[in-house]
């Protein structure tokens, strides 16, 4: 009775996200939007300087002061065992920060006490009076200070690396870029950058005997379980977390940070519940970040434009107790075909929160140094960016030599060329013109790797014709309560408006972390086989029942539509499912399924690809820079959503339009510290920055990456945006910007 996803009524058909009305309306509940009788506010006390040790901790005014219950300190706070386990999203090597347990400063705005009081205002006002003294050192907190205290991460240098990034990779000949005829060789420098969600990090934590239960705003509610657990000596059924909804991401709720945990030490302290908000300011060092990175990238080519050595070495940032580890130069070895490639990756500690994933974490970064180095190539070899790309496109996998699983990366070119008027385009910097304003075409490609990690979901559907589908999955914003209902509904061929959704609890079937643009992949998967297998479950009741008219009925040779299952042979010979379960006396049937990725990743490479096409005004006289155009075209595989799925793709080149114009965390050396920790003097882009985006997606089929074909598309369309605006940029006024982002000073 499988159904061919190809014959989906509803999959890929633009649908409204069902709680789009819920979000406009007050009506979603954040994390810090519960309430529970009793509760008490927290509010953090953050280290103000970047590197030392607390000496003393003088706490007396703010206990005196009314509605004050506690300071808590790592000199009061309960012991917690810590373990040095490492979990879920935490990078590899390191040891987790902990918090409220010790008295090492690691950087500026490490939360060094929490004051909980009867209101937020009590609490606030006792916070600003705690008094903390430090044996304080001198931090450091720039990369380039440390350039040669760079190392390999531990992790790379195994024989193989468990995330895939080993520290340094040859493949063909490493003395080809000596050998080429035409080479160029730069640096790029991306600053920190900060996720900044319109959702700030909150907890609520409430003990009920020696059982701790959770509203936390998180990417991936059964890691947070998990953390807790193992934090506090818990067994992991008696940690309860809540995650509803999410107020954007990014990445930047992967990991639990401090703050859950520093919540929960707080509720046991007062034995109430305590909300903890982390504010805006306090973000900028409470969560990670994309960290800063300088890269070399060299490339050599033929004078016809054949790439026959690329070099690229990333240096990244981390914190002095973890090794983060991201994608840095990993597309570099696959994005574009050359025999010959050297990759080298090594990390430098600094004096900052342990970076993470900020949406395309890695290949974002990477890819904006390759896909500008690949115009400077273009513009030295005077071949047009575009047609360079399509001389090099990779028809299989340079680095595994493996077949794509599907590909549409020529096609993305292509339509996306057409869509735009690249053909229109002359090469030389300064050529295009209108009035003062030079005008700038930029392009670039875009990659993202597949993924798909094991993932549960349960799937009942009741006697009266409805079903409910339901994994602990996060839904940041990309529309995983709609997608799973989709999902659902196709596979049990009901109509939407009767499956529902359940998700953002731990006490559903675990689910992978919504993060690597793989929900869709993992939870969807596990919704679509969950939901095969409690259909299966229906039709072996009515098959081994002499009532049914589906009696000895078997698999293949019945259909399903509108909830009824029926033979292929005779249509008018079948039931319903509540006929089924009525006859039985049943409420309802499920299944729940434990769904992972098959040996498709050893057979097959599996990416989605993108093409960006910008165009930007700079204002001759002044240097103002507009970008006033932007189409990128999209081969993700199966479209589950076209209507939330276009919105991923122009989110994210929103994203990468800030990346590559506006966002900066600007750094104080000398203090180790944030200086714009704020949205007013840290830049998200905002409507008048954004032109009209054209998103769209190259039809791609796709039966080898999972069961719904659907490769992840969160992210795909944030790599190359960058490096397609400093692409455009040195075509309008001739000026390469090699360093993020592209502001106004640089372009005078
Ligand atoms: Mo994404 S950066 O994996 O949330």
């Amino acid at each position: 009775m499988s159904q061919r996803m190809s014959d989906a009524p509803l999959i890929g058909k633009p649908i409204e996200r069902i709680d789009g009305r819920l979000k406009v309306t007050g009506g979603a509940r954040y994390a810090a939007e519960f309430k529970h009788a009793g509760m008490t506010h927290g509010v953090l006390v953050m280290s103000k300087i970047a590197s030392g040790r607390i000496t003393g901790i003088d706490a007396k005014a703010a206990e005196a002061q009314p509605g004050v219950l506690a300071v808590i300190t790592h000199l009061n706070a309960p012991r917690l065992p810590f373990p040095e386990k490492r979990l879920g999203t935490d990078p590899v090597f390191g040891r987790t920060l902990r918090v409220l347990q010790e008295d090492t400063i690691y950087f500026n705005g490490q939360p060094v006490a929490v004051v909980v009081a009867e209101t937020l205002e009590q609490a606030e006002y006792a916070a600003s009076l705690v008094k903390v003294t430090y044996d304080e050192r001198k931090p450091v907190t720039s990369l380039e200070a440390e350039l040669a205290r760079a190392f390999p991460p531990q992790e790379g240098l195994s024989e193989k690396s468990p995330t895939g990034r080993p520290a340094d990779v040859v493949r063909g000949d490493p003395q080809a870029l000596s050998k080429a005829e035409v080479v160029i060789d730069e640096t790029y420098t991306i600053p920190i950058e900060h996720h900044n969600p319109m959702e700030l990090l909150s907890t609520i934590a409430e003990w009920t005997g020696g059982k701790l239960t959770v509203h936390d705003k998180t990417q991936w509610v059964p890691n947070v379980q998990e953390h807790l657990a193992v934090v506090f000596g818990l067994p992991e059924e008696d940690v309860h977390v809540i995650s509803l909804f999410v107020g954007g991401a990014f990445g930047s709720s992967l990991r639990p940070w401090s703050h859950p945990v520093v919540a929960a030490i707080a509720a046991r302290v007062v034995k109430r519940p305590v909300k903890l908000v982390v504010t805006r300011k306090q973000m900028f060092s409470s969560h990670g970040h994309r960290p800063y990175t300088v890269q070399r990238v060299a490339l050599g080519a033929t004078k016809g434009g054949r790439l026959t050595a690329i070099v690229h070495e990333g240096y990244a940032q981390t914190s002095l107790y973890e090794e983060n580890t991201e994608n840095l130069v990993n597309a570099t070895r696959m994005l574009y075909a050359s025999p010959n490639c050297i990759t080298k990756y090594r990390l430098v500690r600094g004096n900052v929160q342990t970076p993470l994933y900020m949406r395309g974490p890695g290949e974002c970064s990477g890819v904006f140094a390759l896909d500008c180095a690949m115009d400077e190539l273009a513009y030295k070899l005077k071949i047009d960016p575009l047609e360079l790309r399509i001389r090099n496109h990779a028809a299989t996998d340079p680095e595994s030599g493996l077949p794509w699983s599907s590909k549409s990366l020529l096609e993305c070119y292509k339509q996306g060329a057409e869509r735009f008027g690249w053909s229109r385009r002359t090469m030389e910097p300064r050529s295009m013109r209108d009035g003062r304003y030079l005008i700038g075409w930029g392009m670039s490609s875009g990659t993202y790797p597949t993924w798909r990690a094991p993932s549960s979901a349960r799937v009942r559907i009741f006697s009266d014709g409805t079903a409910v589908v339901q994994s602990a999955a996060s839904d940041m914003g990309p529309g995983t309560w709609t997608t799973m209902k989709i999902i659902g509904a196709e596979a049990l061929a009901l109509s939407l408006d009767r499956v529902r959704s359940e998700l953002g609890d731990s006490t559903l079937p675990k689910a992978a972390v919504h993060g690597g643009s793989m929900t869709t992949a993992s939870v969807g998967s596990a919704v679509y086989e969950a939901s095969l297998a409690a259909r299966a479950k229906l039709l072996a009741l009515a098959s081994n029942d002499a009532r049914s008219p589906l009696r000895g009925a078997t698999e293949d040779q019945v259909a399903v539509a509108d909830g009824r299952i029926f033979l292929k042979s005779d249509s008018a010979r079948g039931e319903t499912y509540s006929d089924i379960l009525r006859r039985n006396r049943l409420e309802s049937i499920e299944a729940t399924v434990d769904s992972k990725p098959g040996d498709e990743y050893g057979k097959f490479s599996m990416f989605a690809f993108t093409a960006h096409f910008v165009e930007v005004r700079v204002d001759s006289d002044l240097g103002v820079l507009r970008v006033s155009r932007a189409v990128t075209g999209c081969g993700g595989g199966r479209i589950m959503n076209e209507q939330t799925a276009r919105t991923q793709i122009t989110g994210a080149v929103v994203g990468g339009l800030g990346m590559a114009l506006t966002e900066e965390t600007v750094m104080d050396h000398r203090m180790g510290r944030i200086v714009n920790s704020s949205l007013a003097e840290y830049h998200v882009p905002v409507n008048a920055d954004i032109p009209e985006i054209e998103a769209f997606f190259v039809e791609e089929r796709d039966d080898k990456v999972n069961p719904l074909g659907a490769k992840g598309i969160g992210e795909v369309g944030y790599v190359g945006v960058a490096a397609t605006v400093a692409n455009a940029v040195f075509h309008a006024p001739g000026k390469r910007i090699r360093q993020l982002p592209i502001t106004l000073d640089k372009l005078l």
